[in-house]
């Protein structure tokens, strides 16, 4: 057993919009112990000194989280990364598919991942839905780099077999052996879940689309994941390629890809019967809004969203993304919905409901509250620290916030990375902040151990 001491921070339940005092749904519990027993489980949360015989790490003063949850990222587009000059579709064809085509070698793919994961713990993030590239192997590689981590992963093959260059495309029986035997060797196996992983609509075939559906019908724990109605050429594009659909978002429906364990990235272009199905399918979007600002995509309407009963999650989207922080993706998500919103406070996100989103909220869409998202008895002790501060800035800001929702809202704002102090997977400390600088060594022996 081990304690941990600090402000915890986590949620009974969803916030109510635009409440920022969300009594019953915020747990905020300042200089309180968390109790971590040795199969890496959170076994209690108490004010009170734990007995003389338990380990203890006195984190007094800081902000103690859930790991967040990123709920669409793509593992090889951190080199895509800040890309200038395009919109959706060119970034793609400019950017984004050139740097894929270099996952076909197994040790680019190996590399990339370890890479790639070391840095969400380096920003916070202990769970992730990830699209690798076409290439078996990557998908391979980042189960494997995952499992090396006790990280919760939720990823798959992409599936591509038209409109991708050469050495990025796949066939429909190709594919679905690929798909097969992935799901045999890394499905439930650990902290690993399969999703199928449609790219988008343009880049597979109505038999690519047919064989996904069946993949899902199958077996319903897989989950599934793919772009929906991210720009408007994109959607214009759809049109032409599926005329028979009555929207984007059905192309997907009528491939049977739309249950409660699908994770449509975007949704900025979607219609009230969209929005319909999704609440009916239980889908969830992912909300990526920095990627959507970056891209000049669109804004993402949330509360429009939630009115219709829909299932939101927040997700960096890198390399459209710009940052894998969490708390940078989450500041990005209330500017956007303050832009949305004409006349006050309608629009306004709050920290409680941006948080939420991104751990309890996340686990909940992707079914897996009973594992990740909160610290709660029982759940693993996937967590993070938090200096409140770390400039004279943010500090003076900090220290003028008069309520508890204005500091952590002005936390969510202003802190980022920087911030962090350390990251827990499963009870194993495997991001170091307080090392990062002096010694990347110990960091990367760390994460390797
Ligand atoms: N649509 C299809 N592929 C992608 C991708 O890699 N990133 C984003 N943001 N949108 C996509
Ligand atoms: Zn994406």
């Amino acid at each position: 057993m081990k304690a941990y001491r600090a402000d915890l921070l986590d949620f009974a339940a969803d916030p109510v919009w635009g409440d920022t005092v969300a009594d019953g749904a915020v747990r905020f519990r300042e200089d309180h112990w968390l109790l971590v027993d040795n199969a890496g489980r959170i076994a209690g949360v108490q004010a009170e000194a734990p007995g003389p015989d338990v380990e203890r790490e006195d984190w007094r003063g800081h902000l103690l989280l859930p790991g967040f949850i990123d709920t669409h990222v793509h593992s090889p587009q951190i080199g895509v990364m800040a890309s200038y000059g395009t919109a959706l579709l060119d970034w793609l064809n400019n950017y984004t598919f050139p740097a894929e085509r270099a996952w076909a070698d197994p040790e680019v793919a190996a590399h990339g991942s370890a890479h790639f994961l070391d840095a969400l713990l380096a920003h916070g993030t202990t769970a992730a839905a990830v699209f690798p590239t076409v290439h078996k192997g990557s998908a391979d590689a980042l189960f494997a780099a995952a499992a090396g981590r006790g990280m919760r992963i939720v990823a798959g093959k992409v599936l591509m077999d038209r409109h991708a260059p050469d050495g990025l495309r796949d066939d429909v029986v190709q594919a679905e052996r690929d798909c097969v035997d992935l799901i045999q060797r890394w499905h439930g196996q650990g902290r690993n879940s399969y999703a199928v992983t449609v790219r988008f609509a343009p880049t597979s075939t109505e038999a690519q689309l047919a064989m996904a559906g069946a993949l899902c019908r199958a077996d319903p724990t897989l989950y599934m994941q793919t772009h929906v109605a991210e720009n408007r050429d994109e959607v214009r594009w759809v049109g032409e390629l599926f005329p028979e659909a009555r929207s984007y978002l059905d192309v997907y429906a009528s491939a049977g890809l739309l249950h409660r364990r699908s994770i449509l990235a975007h949704g900025i272009w979607l219609d009230d019967n969209d929005r319909a199905a999704l609440r009916e399918t239980g889908a969830q979007i992912a909300f990526c809004p920095s990627s959507n600002l970056f891209l000049g995509s669109g804004l993402f309407d949330w509360p429009a969203m939630l009115a219709a009963g829909g299932t939101v999650s927040v997700a960096s989207d890198v390399g459209g993304g710009t940052s894998l922080s969490m708390q940078r993706t989450l500041a990005d998500g209330y500017k956007v919905q303050a832009l949305l919103g004409e006349s006050g406070a309608g629009h306004k996100l709050t920290a409680w409901t941006a948080l939420h989103a991104a751990t309890r909220g996340a686990a909940e869409a992707l079914g897996l509250a009973h594992e990740i998202g909160s610290l709660e008895v029982g759940r693993m002790a996937d967590f993070t620290v938090w200096r409140w501060s770390a400039t004279p800035v943010d500090t003076e800001r900090q220290r003028l916030a008069r309520d508890l929702h204005e500091k952590v809202f002005a936390w969510m704002t202003l802190a980022d990375e920087r911030h962090l102090r350390g990251t827990w997977v499963a009870g194993r400390m495997r991001h170091d902040g307080r090392q990062e600088a002096a010694s990347p060594q110990a960091n990367q022996e760390r994460r390797e151990a």
